[in-house]
């Protein structure tokens, strides 16, 4: 990881303004954007931010939303991302509900993992055998997990397969994941990450010449771009 990829912004209206300007410039580029939203409680922030800004400009046609990892709980829990992400912004966007693609939660988990790679094989480009996404938005877990890859799988970042059933180590919820092979196929990736409980993993993972020890650090696009946009008290250990 090069502590070039750290972009640290000041709040997230600033980070909202960033990915506004991201979304008129690629949806007016391409007939379809696709993007794989985080879970997790920092993309909040930003939903709710981006939810204040005008996306007059933006060609909501193109947009085409996934998530990159899901907990096996209902579409209306407060556990579940896509509600989270349906509460804070989606609901307000001018976006049909053909251009969202939830994972459902609510299935049994292989069945879904299945039929979320089926889905992906309708609504994704491929390319090198696997969907390639426009933006893939990942979370950083303080043990180093991302998506549903926790510590122990990092064998997902050399599988075929495209969506997996995973279990969260310590509470052992069923969670539905993306692939890393997938996550690396994407032509970008942003790692977003806020909080100072994130900054000693953050001064780890940014360690000149450290061997590979986290999920994360499998990260590593083939053939796109990764980046870390990070608040002020994630960054504060980082030496850049
Ligand atoms: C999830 C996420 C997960 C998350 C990290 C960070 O479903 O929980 O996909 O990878 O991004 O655990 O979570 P926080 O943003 O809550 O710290």
């Amino acid at each position: 990881m090069n502590t070039s990829d750290i972009r640290i912004f000041k709040d997230f209206d600033a980070l909202a303004e960033i990915c506004l300007q991201w979304l008129i410039e690629k949806t007016t580029q391409q007939p379809v954007v696709a993007i794989a939203l985080s879970g997790g409680s920092t993309p909040q922030s930003l939903f709710k931010a981006l939810k204040g800004k005008d996306w007059g400009k933006v060609n909501m046609h193109a947009l085409r939303l996934f998530w990159g990892d899901e907990r096996c709980v209902s579409p209306d829990s407060s556990e579940s991302n896509y509600a989270n992400a349906k509460r804070a912004l989606l609901d307000a966007l001018p976006i049909s509900q053909e251009q969202i693609f939830r994972i459902r939660g609510e299935n049994e988990p292989a069945v879904e993992a299945a039929r979320y790679a089926q889905v992906l094989s309708n609504q994704v480009a491929i390319q090198e055998s696997f969907p390639r996404f426009d933006l893939v938005i990942l979370g950083l877990g303080e043990d180093g997990h991302t998506a549903s890859i926790f510590p122990g799988n990092e064998a997902l970042f050399h599988t075929r397969e495209w969506s997996v059933v995973t279990q969260h180590p310590q509470t052992g919820q069923q969670r539905i994941s993306l692939t890393g092979s997938l996550i690396n196929n994407a032509a970008e990736v942003v790692f977003l990450v806020t909080g100072a409980s994130k900054a000693p993993l953050l001064a780890e993972l940014f360690l000149p010449h450290r061997k590979a020890a986290y999920p994360a650090d499998y990260v590593q696009p083939s053939n796109g771009r990764c980046r870390w946009f990070i608040d002020p008290s994630a960054a504060s250990m980082l030496r850049i």
